[in-house]
């Protein structure tokens, strides 16, 4: 086959979701609203299976680490305290003439800049001596900051003590019910919290289909330790971290370890790795991994007045906690199984798409057809298998649309490892035929065996 440019993939990929019924763009019947996205019944599947998954490697396996699932609107304070008030900002400029606003990083990157640990200043200049114009072909304005943060008012009044925000991350919902949980089961260290959940960034341009959107879910752990002890932690998650990227089906030679310098890293951060990817769009963040210090810990009892102190057992020794985060986008993994998945190949001399999506992750387990949709007795047999099926494995889809050719076809493009037919022979000695997904190779097994 002739291999595809990763922008076409990329166009690929995102047709294949809204067609089959992944992805849609958000409030798309009424024109759309940038950089939101409508998950559709695969794809609402297929994201459910990615965070169950998580859930299930990074919380119920493991004894050191509690689930919590905190409240999206926060008191103000947490977000002053946090930092986000002041320092949640991206770098603003503007069309000078149409007056489009632009991410100024984003415009250096696309004139092919590298703007990492530029500040402002040193962006504005290598605009200028680089001659960098808008998309539109204009003059730019000098730079500003744009604080990220969705803002809101709680209650009936509209006043700076109502003030709220969407929130930016999870991890604050995390911090601030550190104590509650210490209160409530005394866990030794080290120990984490977990939370999966809704967060908001008022991004300046989103883009790259899901992976820089407005409104997405991030998968958070705050793992907190002794500080003398912060660094095998450290290392422990990372490699925590790599068994979850193997079981999403992700190739380890697509993933890339950035150690990020102190002058781009989070201004909570004294270590953080970027797990990098290979994405169709090229290599981008997929997720980090940050020694966050006892910032935030440390914030809440300066601002909050709560004592967050952690008292070994048995002893008068007292600290605050250090944190190890390790921080998951669930669209960005999301975007790399689809890419992982996605695959051309070519079946009796035509093309086929299919989406090798590992079993369990994949939205339909198996797809059960009648080979025949006229004929009642077979309809009445497929729709016996169905329903085995159906009990034991939920992620069931019934196909009788098209010819039969036409429906591996669809179920290979929705990742369906398996599809089961019942013919004139399974009327005779009850076997079906099951056809494997990535082989097309076709088996006959008894429905008792199915059972
Ligand atoms: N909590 C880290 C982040 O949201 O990037």
């Amino acid at each position: 086959m002739a291999k595809q440019s990763k922008n076409e993939k990329m166009e690929n990929i995102v047709s294949l979701a809204k067609r089959r019924g992944f992805i849609y763009p958000g409030s798309d019947v009424y024109g759309g609203l940038s950089g939101t996205w409508d998950y559709g019944p695969l794809g609402v599947t297929l994201k459910r299976n990615i965070m169950n998954l998580w859930w299930k490697m990074f919380v119920e396996d493991r004894e050191d680490m509690f689930g919590v699932d905190a409240a999206i609107l926060m008191n103000q304070k947490v977000w002053q305290a946090s930092g986000h008030v002041d320092t949640f900002v991206d770098p603003l400029c503007e069309d000078t003439l149409n007056h489009r606003r632009f991410r100024t990083d984003h415009i250096l990157k696309d004139a092919g800049v590298d703007a990492e640990g530029m500040t402002m200043a040193q962006m504005d200049e290598a605009i200028e001596t680089n001659g960098i114009k808008s998309p539109d072909g204009n003059p730019l304005s000098k730079s500003r900051t744009f604080n990220m943060m969705f803002e809101t008012h709680v209650g009936a009044t509209h006043d700076e003590r109502s003030v709220s925000y969407l929130r930016p991350e999870t991890a604050q919902g995390i911090f601030t019910n550190y104590k509650n949980v210490v209160d409530s089961f005394y866990p030794d260290l080290p120990f984490g919290l977990a939370q999966q959940g809704k967060a908001f960034r008022n991004e300046i341009s989103p883009r790259d289909f899901i992976f820089r959107s407005r409104e997405f879910e991030q998968m958070e752990i705050e793992y907190f330790v002794d500080p003398g002890e912060w660094e095998a932690s450290f290392d422990a998650l990372l490699k925590d971290i790599y068994a979850y990227l193997e079981a999403l089906g992700l190739p380890l030679e697509n993933i890339h370890e950035l150690e990020v310098p102190a002058e781009d890293r989070a201004h909570y951060s004294k270590r953080t790795i970027d797990i990098e990817y290979d994405f169709p769009i090229g290599k981008e963040e997929l997720l980090g991994l940050a020694y966050r210090t006892d910032f935030d810990l440390g914030n809440i009892q300066r601002v909050g007045g709560r004592g967050m102190e952690y008292t070994i057992k048995g002893t008068n020794t007292k600290f605050i906690p250090h944190v190890i985060e390790p921080s998951f986008g669930v669209e960005r993994a999301l975007m790399a199984v689809l890419s992982a998945a996605y695959t051309e190949d070519e079946v009796n001399g035509e093309k086929r798409v299919v989406m090798k999506f590992p079993e369990h992750l994949a939205p339909v387990k198996y797809a059960v057809s009648p080979l025949l949709k006229n004929k009642p007795e077979l309809v009445e047999k497929a729709r016996e298998v169905y329903s085995i099926l159906k009990k034991k494995h939920g992620a069931v889809m019934w196909d009788d649309n098209g010819n039969i050719g036409k429906r591996y076809r669809r179920q290979d493009e929705i990742g369906t490892p398996y599809c089961v037919v019942i013919d004139f022979d399974t009327l005779e000695d009850d076997t079906v035929t099951i056809r494997y997904r990535d082989t097309t190779e076709q088996t006959r097994c008894s429905i008792s065996e199915l059972r």
